[in-house]
């Protein structure tokens, strides 16, 4: 099949980046510098594009891209990545994205809109039902809830929502659409053999677990115009053991190849194993470290197989002449560029007319945690927060501020996502047995504390911000009558403290003070006796914010307490040792 016409200008030199690009659909990109997918986030509250969207996307249409890609657009809204998600599931937005798409169009750059389904990694806080998944395996985050299998009709609902949305897109003025197959999404665990475990011919070998990756395309080619451009977003490999790994991506590749697709963009990993960020678990190769892109090695051995489709690659280019040098070796033929276009919105301009050699990119990590071995997903999912506040300046009519605090970022990070907008590196286990259960919400809480509540404790005493309410309760265990001490965040005055108990009468503590009322509470040094009572009607989360000196510090503990999603409950001591 022909693919890419090649172009007669570049035929007897190697590629410059300012070179055009013929797709296979006849659409041709003005250069070689695409900005990639990051999401956005700015929806409105009913998941149409707003103005922010639209100021967004006027600077990068004007800074100099051959192709803009947007954030991942959702395709269900009962199933979202994160909050703020754009939603196509029909054209009720259709003069807002009309608005999305002409704003970059305007300044010369084309633009294809990302297409997801999140599956099993669904944000539960910001989505309305239970997540799906090929199987029922869940991600391997504490706190996310385990999805439920698909049925197969669902399954083809779900290829019907992909094809519905690219027509939307395309009836509103988008060049193209690409699907989103990579970093642990919907499409991706369909690839994956250690999430898809379904015998039926949507599972099992890598032809059958190809199958929805395929479908989806052709729904979309199906529905779109033949001038339409069609794309894939694919994982090199899951980077992890027994995932999807590099020979399956290239038979994969291979097989959308005949798919009449334009354009295949490079990635890889999940939030798991953030090596799309360079964050992945393994160590970085001496090779991937001198050509800063991560997944070039992997590029140029999928060349063969990609017949006549355009790859791209997108992961660590920062660097012109490294760029230059991905291009003429003909390892890829568009340059993705993800963060440094969070910092600069004319990045592709900068390096066309030769006035930036090297783009700006900060490394974003806390300190503390970065002393802590197995938190590289923790200051994965932090590096993409920050850069998503970034978004949020550019959307609001700011100029990015390369200097803000990685600090700062976490507590936007509770807030907008949750405690689940954290990532860790662990591995799953099984979530059907009971105990299992148990054991999941332990390690959560666990690792709330250690990596999220302790540390950010250790960053806000180093800013000298004063946090006086950690404490300590003793109850009496209601079944062997012996001492137990836990933390606790408290709120003292005069006459005794409130607490909360975030599993409500169920926790240990709480079903404690329900059979015997009697505590005792640190209080500084001192230990305080007190008679603790549930105060069901209080309102726990307005009561948390008052914890804390610092407002700042109390929206954060508000947006903790509710992001446990447990049914959290005010407790009441009132001291019994005051003198009469
Ligand atoms: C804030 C943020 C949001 C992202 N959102 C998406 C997304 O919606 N879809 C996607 O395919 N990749 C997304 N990514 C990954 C980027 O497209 C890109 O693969 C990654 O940042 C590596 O490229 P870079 O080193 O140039 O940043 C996101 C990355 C960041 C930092």
């Amino acid at each position: 099949m022909t693919q890419s016409q090649p172009d007669p200008s570049v035929s007897d030199r190697s590629v410059t980046l300012s070179d055009q690009l013929t797709l296979a659909c006849g659409q041709v990109l003005p250069n070689r510098l695409m900005k990639s997918a990051l999401s956005e986030g700015l929806a409105d509250t009913s998941h149409g594009p707003d103005t922010r969207l639209e100021r967004l996307y006027s600077q990068w249409g004007a800074g100099g891209y051959g192709l803009v890609v947007t954030g991942n657009v959702m395709v269900d809204r009962r199933h979202l990545g994160e909050p703020g998600n754009v939603v196509i599931e029909d054209d009720r937005h259709a003069e807002q994205l009309a608005r999305w798409a002409k704003t970059t169009t305007d300044g010369g750059s084309r633009i294809w809109m990302q297409l997801n389904h999140p599956g099993r990694q669904a944000n539960p806080i910001a989505s309305r039902e239970q997540a799906v998944s090929p199987s029922g395996v869940a991600v391997a985050i504490p706190g996310i809830p385990a999805p439920r299998p698909l049925t197969e009709s669902e399954i083809y609902d779900i290829i019907e929502r992909f094809a519905t949305a690219a027509l939307v897109a395309e009836s509103s003025g988008f060049d193209g659409v690409q699907l989103h197959g990579a970093h642990g999404y919907l499409v991706s665990q369909f690839l994956s053999p250690l999430v898809n475990r379904r015998t039926d011919k949507w599972g099992g070998d890598i032809e059958s677990r190809m199958r929805f990756a395929v479908e989806v395309i052709r729904a979309i080619r199906a529905a779109v115009s033949p001038s339409f451009a069609v794309s894939i977003k694919l994982n090199s490999a899951d980077f992890q053991r027994g995932g999807f790994t590099e020979e399956e991506s290239r038979l994969v590749v291979e097989r959308l190849a005949g798919e009449h697709i334009d354009l295949v963009e490079i990635s890889g990993g999940s939030y798991e194993s953030p090596a799309m960020m360079g964050r992945g678990t393994e160590p970085v190769k001496e090779s991937t470290r001198e050509r800063e892109a991560y997944f070039l090695d992997y590029a140029r051995t999928v060349r063969e197989v990609a017949g006549e489709v355009p790859l791209a690659v997108t992961g660590g280019f920062r660097t012109r002449s490294v760029m230059v040098a991905a291009l003429s070796s003909g390892d890829c033929d568009v340059i993705g560029l993800g963060r440094p276009t969070a910092i600069s919105t004319s990045a592709a301009g900068s390096l066309l007319d030769g006035t930036t050699e090297r783009l700006v990119s900060p490394v974003i990590s806390v300190g503390a945690a970065r002393r802590i071995k197995k938190v590289k997903s923790l200051e994965g999912a932090l590096d993409l927060q920050w850069h998503t506040d970034q978004l949020h300046r550019l959307g609001a009519g700011k100029e990015p501020n390369p200097d803000r605090s990685a600090w700062r970022t976490v507590a936007t990070m509770v807030e907008r996502n949750g405690i689940t907008a954290f990532r860790s590196s662990r591995r799953g286990f099984d979530t059907t047995a009971a105990d299992a259960k148990a054991i999941k919400k332990f390690r959560f809480e666990r690792l709330v504390g250690r990596y999220v509540a302790n540390p950010m404790m250790r960053g806000l005493t180093a800013l000298g911000i004063s946090v006086s309410l950690m404490s300590d309760i003793e109850t009496t265990g209601r079944k062997t009558g012996r001492v137990r001490r836990v933390p606790v965040s408290v709120k003292f005055d005069d006459a005794g403290a409130w607490l909360v108990s975030q599993h409500g009468t169920r926790s240990g503590w709480g079903a404690n003070i329900t059979s015997n009322p009697t505590v005792k509470l640190r209080q500084g040094k001192t230990w305080r006796e007190g008679s603790a009572e549930f105060i069901h009607d209080d309102d726990v989360a307005l009561r948390a914010r008052t914890f804390a000196p610092n407002p700042f510090l109390g929206r954060l503990i508000g947006s903790t307490f509710a992001a446990l999603q447990t049914t959290p409950v005010t407790v009441r001591v009132t001291f019994t040792d005051l003198p009469n």
